[in-house]
């Protein structure tokens, strides 16, 4: 069965969203397998957007992710990476359909509420970055 990363974002745990944005998470047929709420460390978080460490927000990307708690999931479920991307919505609120986690929870474009890996392979490289939190 797939599975794919799901931070919930500093902005989503402080306005108390978490229970929320899982009871949908579920309702569409995904499995929380793992939670776990941690600051992220500015290491991790480097890490794990590297793929944008030349682009001009990256600063400010890693100083939100790591500026507060997290929670980090992994979900399981037939298609699940694009089934939760999905669920999630388009990374700027303004854009997100109706009724998307984004749509519902997000503040802005860099307070966003959620992540979800983006692909099969983005899965698996996130997945083996955060397993050592669930240990
Ligand atoms: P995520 O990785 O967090 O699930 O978001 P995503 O795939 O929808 O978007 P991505 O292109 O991977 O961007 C990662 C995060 O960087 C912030 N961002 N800021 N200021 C900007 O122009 C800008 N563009 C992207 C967003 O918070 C986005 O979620
Ligand atoms: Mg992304």
């Amino acid at each position: 069965m797939e599975q794919t990363l799901c931070i919930i974002k500093p902005d989503a745990v402080k306005n108390s969203f978490v229970d929320e944005i899982n009871k949908i998470i579920e309702d569409n047929n995904l499995l929380i397998l793992k939670s776990k709420k941690i600051k992220i460390s500015k290491d991790i978080a480097e890490s794990f957007y590297s793929e944008h460490k030349e682009r001009p927000f990256f600063s400010e990307l890693v100083d939100f992710m790591t500026s507060d708690y997290s929670v980090i999931q992994i979900l399981q479920g037939e298609n699940a990476v694009a089934n939760y991307r999905k669920l999630m919505g388009a990374t700027n609120p303004n854009e997100a359909s109706e009724g998307t986690l984004r749509a519902k929870f997000a503040e802005s474009l860099s307070k966003n509420a959620v992540h979800g890996s983006d692909s099969l392979e983005s899965a698996q490289r996130e997945i083996d970055i955060m397993s050592k939190i669930f240990d």
